[in-house]
């Protein structure tokens, strides 16, 4: 059984499938008279609205989940929600705190299991990500997309994706917040070429997308004092994206924090594709959940 808990779960074909499926006409109804179950253990509003459409495009009915109704691991193990669940959805998918909750429950391989946000990894806002260059751009090979700030969750699963798809990405982060060398090692693995840089300006020249995301993530509170001072230089501003390519496009998986990770010039600039960005959420959640639905078990 197929499960999408990161992007390199995905073959590079299968990633270009998925991606061909999320521009597609007609929807195929993979799910019609079938449930979709979305756990939610932190807020959201791109994932979730951009899920359960595209699993009602699909011919399917969402169920959406809060913590308080499921507690994973609190009210029931994560091991018996997964088989409660498996009775009757023909997908799971969940937002947690703690990536090990999906592993579990991918490794019951009673019904697939996508990932909606973990601390690890984004894939379906990667999914987006790759989609929205696409569409810019015309293809992805060769292109050069540079992430500033924290190699957090998002970073992660955007760097794996572009490896995929020949896409050089470089990243630029303060001392102490930069991309593990297991992660690097990870995207070299995947053929990709990763540049790691500890200079904004420098990191974005020429670049044909930057992008940035907060730099306090959900479950990371308690550090948002320290992790406020620590990204000081950081902020996406226009004149930093001037030094983009001359088409470059400024990106950001929302929700944008402006005045600390973006300045509101930045995000509103006319390079600024955020909100083409946020709509491409329901499609490429759509692509994933239709390739998804017709692999075999
Ligand atoms: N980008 C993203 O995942 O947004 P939400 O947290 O609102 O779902
Ligand atoms: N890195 C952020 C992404 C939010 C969509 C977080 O995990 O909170």
């Amino acid at each position: 059984m197929r499960h999408f808990l990161e992007i390199d779960d995905l073959t590079p074909a299968e990633l270009s499938e998925v991606l061909d499926q999320a521009s597609a006409d007609s929807p195929p109804q993979v799910l019609a008279g079938k449930g979709a179950a979305l756990i939610f253990e932190k807020p959201s509003l791109r994932t979730r609205n951009a899920t359960e459409m595209a699993v009602v495009q699909l011919g399917g009915h969402p169920i959406y989940l809060g913590d308080d109704e499921v507690g994973i691991d609190k009210r029931e193990t994560a091991d018996d929600v997964i088989r409660v669940l498996a009775g009757y959805h023909a997908v799971v998918a969940a937002r947690v705190f703690d990536h090990n909750v999906l592993e579990r429950m991918a490794a019951r391989n009673v019904v697939p299991v996508v990932n909606l946000l973990s601390e690890e990894a984004h894939p379906m806002q990667a999914l987006a990500d790759l989609l929205t260059l696409k569409d810019e751009f015309g293809g992805l090979d060769g292109l050069v997309v540079t992430y500033v700030g924290d190699a957090n969750n998002v970073w992660r699963s955007l760097a794996l994706g572009c490896a995929m798809v020949g896409v050089v990405s470089r990243v630029v982060c303060p001392p102490g917040y930069a991309p593990n060398p297991e992660d690097v090692d990870r995207i070299r693995g995947l053929g990709g070429e990763v540049e790691v840089f500890d200079r904004p300006e420098l990191a974005i020249d020429g670049a044909d997308a930057v992008y940035t995301d907060v730099w306090t993530s959900m479950g990371q509170e308690e550090e948002s004092a320290v992790r406020l001072r620590a990204f000081e230089g950081f902020s996406v501003t226009a004149d930093l994206l001037s030094a983009m390519s001359p088409s470059g496009i400024f990106l950001h998986c929302l929700p944008a924090h402006r005045g600390e990770e973006v300045s509101d010039d930045a995000i509103e600039s006319s390079s600024s594709r955020v909100f083409v960005q946020a709509a491409n959420r329901m499609h490429s959640a759509r692509g994933l959940l239709a390739w998804l639905l017709t692999q075999q078990p």
